[in-house]
């Protein structure tokens, strides 16, 4: 039998407001089942987490599981929660970029979430290049390319298009970084509301963050928790584990709670929204809840600021093109686009 017991008042969670005025909360849920856990998995943790309050969803077309996770939403909707209450995103893929592509790729996203507008629709990599599902780590495609500006903006263009025909409510970037963005505020027409990135207490992106939040774009955090379950793709020797952090670790014992909840409220309380992913009910519950009880002090703010170790887990090696140094060449250590 349901517990009830673990719901949480949706209207006490916190919001953020973006750019034209619309409401985001400041926690959301993933649905990245990271090639662990499956589709129908996903879509039930979904289910259970607008039981216990979540409204913001975090989707995209690459994650395989719209379809099922638009039952849900329609399950949901039947159920007496508004669409207006929902905030749910979703995120075009590289190998739909371009011209008229954009378009069909919303448009399979709207019917797969059973939807007829998303709030907030992404370009999820600004680059074309893809990889087969479950691709090795070592996986190079042989056309990969480096950033090429024009296709952005081209894309860029298209989801502009999407937003003023109402199909999206608001449109954002995701794994950019501060000289790619500089490029966009300089060409877009419409600004972008909101940019999804990794953030999580060993890797908080002080100079992408500050630039997003100077710009009026909301940072969305992914892999809050620091992915403990990310795909075997994406991990490498010496990446750091948030939730054994001894920062991190200190503060959940004395807040009696697992390190994972830390990170979330670390998150929130930062000004981030993160997107915490679980399909287990006692994990998201208490990621929700989480928001809305038991603050860090100012004192531990402060000390998680000090557990950054500069540790990107999601490195992106698998859309690197030939000619390519490694993975830094995707994120413009140096303050220049890679070319
Ligand atoms: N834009 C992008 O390119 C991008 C990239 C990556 C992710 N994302 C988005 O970000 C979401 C979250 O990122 P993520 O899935 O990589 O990682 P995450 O949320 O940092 O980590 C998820 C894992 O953390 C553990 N966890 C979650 N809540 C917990 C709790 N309360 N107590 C203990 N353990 C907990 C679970 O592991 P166990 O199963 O072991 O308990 C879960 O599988 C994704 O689902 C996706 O929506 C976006």
């Amino acid at each position: 039998m349901t517990n009830l017991n673990d719901c949480v008042d949706p209207k006490l969670v916190p919001q953020r407001t973006l750019r034209g005025g619309d409401k985001m909360p400041a926690v959301g849920m993933g649905t990245f089942g990271s090639d662990r856990f499956s589709a129908k998995q996903v879509a039930e943790a979904v289910k259970g987490a607008a039981e216990v309050g979540f409204r913001m969803f975090d989707c995209a077309s690459v994650y395989g599981n719209e379809n099922l996770i638009g039952e849900v939403f329609e399950e949901v909707i039947k159920s007496g929660i508004k669409r207006e209450e929902l905030f749910i995103t979703s995120k075009v893929w590289n190998d739909m970029h371009g011209k008229g592509d954009v378009l069909l790729s919303c448009a399979q996203t709207l019917k797969d979430l059973r939807l007829d507008y998303i709030d907030l629709y992404f370009v999820h990599w600004p680059f074309r290049n893809f990889h087969p599902e479950g691709a090795p780590p070592d996986y190079h495609s042989p056309d990969a390319r480096p950033y090429n500006h024009e296709e952005y903006m081209e894309t860029w263009y298209q989801m502009e298009r999407l937003k003023k025909a109402g199909y999206v409510r608001n449109i954002g970037t995701s794994n950019m970084t501060v000289p790619k963005l500089k490029l966009l505020l300089r060409d877009c027409t419409i600004m972008p509301a909101a940019s999804e990135m990794e953030l999580h207490p060993s890797f908080q992106q002080p100079e992408l963050f500050n630039f997003c939040l100077e710009h009026g774009i909301r940072p969305i955090g992914f892999s809050p928790i620091g992915s403990p379950t990310r795909p075997d793709r994406d991990k490498t020797d010496d990446d750091v584990v948030d939730i054994e952090d001894a920062i991190v670790v200190k503060i959940a014992k004395e807040h009696k709670v697992h390190p994972a909840v830390i990170c979330v409220k670390w998150a929130v309380q930062r000004g981030q929204t993160p997107i915490p992913f679980s399909v287990y009910r006692k994990e998201y519950a208490g990621n929700i809840r989480c928001t809305i009880e038991d603050p860090l002090s100012d004192k531990e703010m402060n000390e998680l600021g000090q557990a950054d170790k500069n540790c990107r887990l999601i490195k992106g090696q698998v859309f690197l093109w030939k000619g390519a140094k490694d993975w830094t060449d995707l994120w413009d250590i140096n303050g220049e686009i890679a070319k």
